[in-house]
C-alpha cells in the first residue's frame, strides 16, 4: 500500500528553479510523491521568482487561487520556495496568513525538519544562504520530465552584480559544484535514456573547481560530459559575455555533440547603459567575443536577453540596442522593460525615469525586429538537411512530431514511426519567425 502524501510543486522563474524544484523532490521523496492534481495535494510549494516586478505579481494572484484550496482541505499546507521566499522572508509569515512555510535557495536540506514544525502546528522558516551550499549529493527527482531532455545545475549564486539584478541578493555567493558529481549525474541520466542535457548556472563560464592543486574550468567540464557518449546533446545557459573565453570556443568546434548554440545576454547596446549595468564589458568587446564565435563556429546560432527603458537611457542607447541586433543577427531574444528591484543598486543609486510608455515603445520595437531577424534567419535554412532529435509529437497536431536541431531551432515534421530521442535528419521546406518545417530525409 501507498502510504505517501502528495506533494504539489508549481515552479516560476528561470531553468536554475525548475532544477532546484526538482532537488527538492529528491530531498521531500521518502514522505511525499509529486502529484500534478493540485486538489488532492497535502502539500503545495509555489517556487517563486523575484526578477521582475510582473514575475512577483504572477505569483501574488496565483497565491490568491490557491489558498482557496484551504478552506475545503483543512489539513493542506502550502509553502513559499525560491528567490521570492529568500527576498521577503519573515514578511511572508506577517502579511499572509495562508502561508505555513517560507524556505530559500539554499535551505531545501532542512525542509523535511521545518515540515515537522508544521506539522506541529507552527509556521517555519529557513531563509540562510550558503557559500557552500550545491546539493552535489542529491539526485534530482525528474517528476515531469519528457525523459529526454534534463537540467543539471553545476553551480550556484551570483556575484556579478549587475545594478538592475536581484539574483545576487535571492541566490548568494557563487560556488561551483563538484565536477565528478556533475558527471555521474550526467552517465546517469544517460544510462536512463536521456539524449540531452544542459549545464546551469547564472555564469557558467566562470564555473571552476580545485582539486589536487588542479583547476578544472567550464571548458574541461564541458568535455568530461561530452565524452560521456556521442548520442549525448550538450547545451549550457546562461554565458556571461565577460567571461565568454576562446577555449570555450574550442571545445564547442571539438564535440559535434556540444550543441551550436550560444546564449549570450547582451542587455544593451550602448556603452553607456552598460556602465551604469556593471556588465563589465564593453559594445565592442562584445562584439569582438561575437567575431570569433563566427569565425570559429560558422553555423552557431546566437540568442540573448535584453533590457528596454533602463535608468537614463536616450534615444541613441535605445538606437544602439537596435544596430547592435542587427549587426549581431540573433537568431532568438528574450526582451523585457527595466523593472526597478528594491535593495538593487539601481534601485538605490539611480532614477528608474525612463517613462512606462517609452519603455513599451522601446521595447515593442526590439521585439518586432528581432521577429525579422529571425525570419532572416530562418529562411537561410530553407533546402538545408539538418539533424534534429525528435523530442514528441507536435502540441497542435497529432500527425506531426518536433524536435531541434543542434542551433536550439524549434522543426515539425510529419511523424515517423520512430521514437523520441532519436536523431534523423530533417530536409527544411517552410518556415516561420518561430518554428522551420520539414521532412524526414533519413
Ligand atoms: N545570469 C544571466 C541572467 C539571469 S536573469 C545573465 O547574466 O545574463 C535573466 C534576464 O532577466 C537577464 O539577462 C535580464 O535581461 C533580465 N533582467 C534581470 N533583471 C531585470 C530587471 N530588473 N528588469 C528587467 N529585466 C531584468
Ligand atoms: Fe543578474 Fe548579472 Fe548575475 Fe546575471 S550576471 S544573474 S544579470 S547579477
Ligand atoms: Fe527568478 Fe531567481 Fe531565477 S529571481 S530568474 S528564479 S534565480
Amino acid at each position: 500500500m501507498n502510504s505517501k502524501k502528495k506533494l504539489h510543486i508549481e515552479t516560476y522563474g528561470c531553468q536554475m528553479n525548475f532544477s532546484d524544484s526538482e532537488i527538492v523532490m529528491s530531498v521531500l521523496a521518502d514522505t511525499y510523491e509529486y502529484t500534478s492534481d493540485i486538489k488532492s495535494a497535502d502539500l503545495i510549494l509555489i517556487n517563486t521568482c523575484s526578477i521582475r516586478d510582473n514575475a512577483e505579481a504572477r505569483i501574488w494572484n496565483r497565491l490568491r487561487e490557491v489558498r482557496s484550496l484551504k478552506k475545503r482541505n483543512k489539513s493542506l499546507k502550502i509553502g513559499i520556495i525560491g528567490c521570492m521566499a529568500e527576498r521577503l522572508k519573515e514578511e511572508w509569515l506577517e502579511k499572509e496568513p495562508s502561508i505555513d512555510l517560507v524556505v530559500g535557495p539554499d535551505a531545501y536540506r532542512d525542509l523535511p525538519k521545518l515540515l515537522q514544525t508544521v506539522a506541529d502546528g507552527e509556521n517555519a522558516i529557513n531563509t540562510i544562504l550558503s557559500e557552500e551550499e550545491t546539493y552535489a549529493d542529491i539526485l534530482p527527482v525528474r517528476y515531469n520530465s519528457n525523459g529526454i531532455s534534463a537540467f543539471i545545475s553545476i553551480m550556484r549564486g551570483c556575484q556579478n552584480f549587475c545594478s538592475y539584478c536581484v539574483v545576487p541578493y535571492t541566490r548568494g555567493k557563487e560556488r561551483s559544484r563538484d565536477p565528478k558529481s556533475i558527471v555521474n549525474e550526467a552517465q546517469q541520466l544517460f544510462n536512463d535514456g536521456y539524449r540531452e542535457i544542459t549545464l546551469l548556472g547564472q555564469n557558467v563560464n566562470s564555473f571552476l573547481w580545485n582539486e589536487n592543486e588542479e583547476e578544472v574550468h567550464f571548458w574541461d567540464l564541458m568535455a568530461m560530459v561530452a565524452k560521456i557518449n556521442p548520442l549525448l546533446r550538450i547545451r549550457f545557459a546562461t554565458s556571461h559575455p565577460k567571461d565568454l573565453s576562446n577555449e570555450l570556443i574550442q571545445i564547442i568546434t571539438r564535440f559535434p555533440n556540444i550543441c551550436k548554440s550560444i546564449h549570450l545576454p547582451v542587455q544593451s547596446g550602448s556603452n553607456n547603459m552598460l556602465k551604469k549595468m556593471n556588465r563589465k564589458y564593453t559594445r565592442e568587446w562584445y562584439l569582438d567575443r561575437i567575431a570569433e564565435i563566427k569565425k570559429q563556429i560558422p553555423d552557431c546560432s546566437l540568442s540573448t536577453d535584453i533590457i528596454a527603458g533602463f535608468c537614463d537611457e536616450t534615444e541613441q542607447d535605445h538606437q544602439d540596442t537596435l544596430n547592435m541586433m542587427r549587426e549581431v543577427g540573433y537568431e532568438a531574444a528574450f526582451m523585457f522593460k527595466y523593472s526597478t528591484r528594491p535593495g538593487t543598486l539601481a534601485h538605490t543609486k539611480f532614477e528608474d525615469n525612463v517613462p512606462e510608455d517609452l519603455k513599451i515603445k522601446r521595447l515593442q520595437e526590439i521585439i518586432n525586429l528581432q521577429q525579422e531577424l529571425s525570419l532572416i534567419s530562418n529562411k537561410k535554412d530553407l533546402g538545408k538537411t539538418m539533424e534534429v532529435m525528435i523530442e514528441g509529437f507536435s502540441k497542435r497536431s497529432k500527425e506531426h512530431q518536433f524536435g531541434r536541431n543542434s542551433q536550439n531551432k524549434v522543426t515539425v515534421f510529419p511523424k515517423t514511426n520512430l521514437e523520441k530521442g532519436t536523431y534523423v535528419q530533417v530536409k527544411i521546406t517552410e518556415c516561420s519567425a518561430a518554428t522551420l518545417k520539414g521532412f524526414v530525409v533519413e
